[in-house]
């Protein structure tokens, strides 16, 4: 019996140790193909190039400057967006407008003149061609220059003026291509001046107020945002100067105006301040829109129109993070932003209805004493969305909330920014967005478009501060 057992044990043995021989072949063959197919598929991820930073130069986190009492500044492009921003300015004390310049003499004066109705010295004007800007860049008694220009020029323009030693704010986007992206990166480090790109979105009170509440964890961990520019353009699309902007949608795929989506959720994520963008993929629609636009206004027949109506991009981040951005200018929708945050314990959105869902043991405090049935399901009665927006109302709008709804500007929002921006340079603090937002930002410009002319494969976002996307523990504005 005994016997039987072990010789029966033996044969069990040695079939086993057969089978292994046997299949040992099988199982190297199958790791092999499943790493070779990993090492593929991270192939398959599309790079651009990163310039070495050069020898010498330091990235500009956290950048400070001199302070400056009294900013002077110059503004360029004065067409529809220009203007609305002296109007603001000249609302904040410690200011002094010296320079105007727009392509279109009628333009400057028409700015001038409102600054002497309104009791403010004239400003030195400067008009006549597209390169008349360099006069102003070099004028030695300028701190800031302020740049609203079409997109084709923001660049070359933003980058001679911190050559030639100043600050510069430059409208969105900023940039459009990743060689003008690296340029004002390189720039900036170079001349350790400030370049930070108009951004008003990330100061609309409903997107600080949420901010203030994911820094202070009400939401839990962010792991998902969206956000969208859905803006039907048809009826500004013949206002642009020298129709830049059609021009730049007819040449382009992908999406070509991504900040006002991004911005704000990146700040909500702590982008290049704890996490980093690493990759994206898009997928657009055929054009339809604008070609039709084109042909009922001004009889042209376009074929071959880029962007296509409604373009849509997922982006993953190295914190194991998803973000979703929209671009649509022509369909006929409501104005949207989407800017939504899903978060472990609670979710904001913002268009079309401005709400929290929380669940119910993250609300904490008196809150939760009034309202015990709360879930994570439904958004919040309104008196808790009230409570809550006044409870985490963002301490930089704290003191000029009333002031920023007057001089207005998008509700406000625009006025917030341009505060900011000159509270930052007067106290020589570092300035709420950096250059690398910028370039963040932006780069879903060109990196959608090569993602979509190759059918939708991924392309790998740079980590744009060079190795310093850890360095920041997330974002802070300086007070
Ligand atoms: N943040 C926002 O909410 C917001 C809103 C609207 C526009 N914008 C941005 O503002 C910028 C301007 O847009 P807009 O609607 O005013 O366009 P616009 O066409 O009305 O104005 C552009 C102006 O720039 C001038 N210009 C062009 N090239 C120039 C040059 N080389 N030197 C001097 N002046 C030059 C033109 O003469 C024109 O007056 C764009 O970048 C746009 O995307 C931002």
């Amino acid at each position: 019996m005994l016997f039987t057992y072990k010789k029966n044990t033996l044969k069990l043995q040695l079939m086993k140790r057969l089978l292994l021989f046997l299949l040992l072949p099988i199982l190297v063959f199958t790791s092999a193909c499943t790493c070779s197919t990993l090492a593929q598929s991270n192939d398959r991820v599309i790079k651009t190039p990163v310039p070495v930073r050069p020898a010498g130069q330091t990235d500009v986190l956290q950048l400070r400057a001199e302070p400056i009492p009294l900013v002077r500044i110059a503004f360029i492009g004065l067409g529809m967006r220009g203007p609305s921003a002296v109007d603001r300015i000249i609302n904040i004390n410690g200011v002094e407008i010296v320079a105007l310049c727009d392509v279109l003499e009628e333009n400057v004066k028409k700015v001038n003149t409102r600054l002497e109705k309104k009791g403010f010295p004239k400003a030195k004007e400067f008009f006549g061609d597209t390169a008349v800007w360099r006069k102003v860049t070099a004028l030695p008694n300028v701190d800031l220059v302020y740049i609203a220009t079409d997109w084709v020029h923001h660049v070359p323009i933003g980058i001679q003026a911190m050559k030639d030693g100043k600050h510069v704010a430059i409208e969105v986007p900023a940039a459009t291509n990743m060689d003008e992206i690296w340029a004002l990166i390189n720039t900036s480090e170079q001349t350790r001046k400030h370049c930070i790109q108009l951004e008003n979105c990330v100061y609309d009170f409903f997107e600080l107020t949420t901010l203030n509440m994911v820094q202070q964890g009400l939401l839990g961990e962010i792991i998902h945002g969206e956000g969208a520019y859905i803006h039907a353009l048809q009826p500004y699309w013949n206002s642009y100067w020298d129709d830049w902007r059609m021009k730049f949608n007819q040449k382009h795929r992908g999406d070509v105006y991504p900040t006002h989506g991004l911005g704000p959720v990146c700040q909500a994520m702590n982008i290049h301040r704890g996490d980093k963008l690493n990759y994206l993929v898009s997928v657009d629609t055929k054009a339809i829109g604008n070609p039709a636009f084109l042909k009922e206004q001004r009889g042209v027949e376009v074929k071959d129109f880029r962007n296509g109506d409604h373009t849509t991009t997922l982006i993953r981040t190295e914190q194991g993070k998803s973000i979703m951005i929209q671009h649509n200018v022509t369909s006929p929708r409501p104005y949207d932003r989407l800017y939504q945050l899903t978060g472990t314990k609670g979710f904001a959105n913002k268009y079309p209805v401005s709400d929290y869902a929380l669940a119910s043991e993250a609300v904490g405090d008196e809150i939760a004493k009034n309202h015990e049935n709360l879930n994570a399901h439904s958004f919040v009665p309104k008196e808790v969305k009230d409570a809550l927006m006044e409870k985490y109302r963002h301490p930089i709008v704290k003191d000029i909330e009333e002031k920023a709804k007057q001089v207005g500007g998008h509700g406000g929002m625009d006025f917030i920014m341009d505060y900011r921006l000159i509270y930052c340079l007067q106290k020589g603090l570092p300035l709420d967005m950096d250059v690398y937002d910028l370039a963040e930002w932006c780069c879903l410009i060109p990196l959608t478009e090569i993602s979509l002319d190759n059918n939708s494969a991924p392309v790998e976002i740079p980590d744009f501060t060079r190795g310093g996307w850890n360095k920041l523990n997330g974002l802070k504005f300086a007070e």
